[in-house]
């Protein structure tokens, strides 16, 4: 299978994540392990997992548990590199691809064991709207499972919300997001919050999509750079954090049961 080619410009964070083939949630693959716990994925039959990004999440489900995995996102390059991905692991016929929006998602109700969602609802601004379709197409005593960024203590100064308002991202505070679980209906529910630690972080991410797709985005970045000088300011700007920033921010992961 061919690489999805590179653009001439890219504008938008998650442009350029699908232009390099690289996606990432905070916490890494600890955090999504301790999900898939929470949830019972090892004993699902069917799971979906919102907001594929480069197909990780999906192939870490479908390597640990027997359950059919149905990988949902709104970009098809994302598509791409999770149908290229599950491919190169020997998972093709386990995870089946689904273009689909979160805000509205394209599968009857009461279908999934366990739907899990990492770093999607942060680019979504109804998320009360995408709790409800997710909590919708659970099955009654089946699990929802998501991991979002958000920000420790309060709202930070004006300058942090607009840059990260210009990477497309709608962070709430822990406070925020612990009021829309609770409100999601869902039962035995689980919140935790944890900070994020910056050597850890960069550590988890590698680990999340392993070397060999980490060198492989590295080597498009220098290619993307290259070939498109003009696309250098406006990853410039989309990766450029404001001092401090990541001490703000943290992840929440929150899981619950749709009652029977
Ligand atoms: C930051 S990436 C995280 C990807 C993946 N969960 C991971 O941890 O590697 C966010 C993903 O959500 C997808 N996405 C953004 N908005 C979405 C929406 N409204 N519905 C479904 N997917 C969406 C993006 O295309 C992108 O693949």
């Amino acid at each position: 299978m061919t690489s999805p080619s590179l653009p001439v410009t890219e504008s938008s964070y998650l442009d350029i994540q699908g232009a390099l083939g690289i996606t990432k949630h905070n916490g890494g693959l600890s955090a999504t392990l301790e999900i898939l716990r929470l949830c019972r994925v090892a004993d699902a039959q069917e799971v979906l997992y919102v907001g594929s990004g480069i197909g990780v999440g999906p192939c870490v489900i479908a390597g640990r548990s027997r359950a059919h995995v149905v990988a949902l996102d709104i970009s098809e390059r994302m598509l791409d590199w999770t149908r290229q991905r599950a491919q190169e692991e020997g998972l093709g016929d386990r995870i089946e691809t689904r273009q689909g929006d979160v805000l509205s998602l394209p599968f009857e109700a009461d279908r999934f064991e366990a739907v899990l969602v990492e770093s999607v609802l942060a680019f979504v601004q109804d998320k009360a709207r995408a709790i409800r379709e997710c909590v919708r197409v659970t099955r009654p005593g089946g699990y929802v499972g998501m991991n979002e960024t958000v920000w420790l203590l309060r709202p930070p100064a004006a300058k942090v919300l607009e840059q990260a308002t210009a990477l497309g991202a709608y962070i709430l505070t822990a406070d925020e997001w612990q009021g829309l679980w609770a409100a999601s209906g869902l039962v035995d529910r689980t919140s935790e919050v944890a900070s994020i630690g910056l050597r850890d972080e960069v550590l988890s991410r590698i680990q999340w999509v392993g070397w060999r797709w980490a060198l492989r985005a590295y080597g498009r970045l220098i290619r993307l750079l290259r070939e498109h000088p003009e696309s250098r300011q406006a990853i410039r700007d989309q990766f450029r954090a404001p001092s401090g920033v990541v001490r703000l921010m943290g992840f929440a992961l929150m899981t619950g049961r749709k009652p029977i």
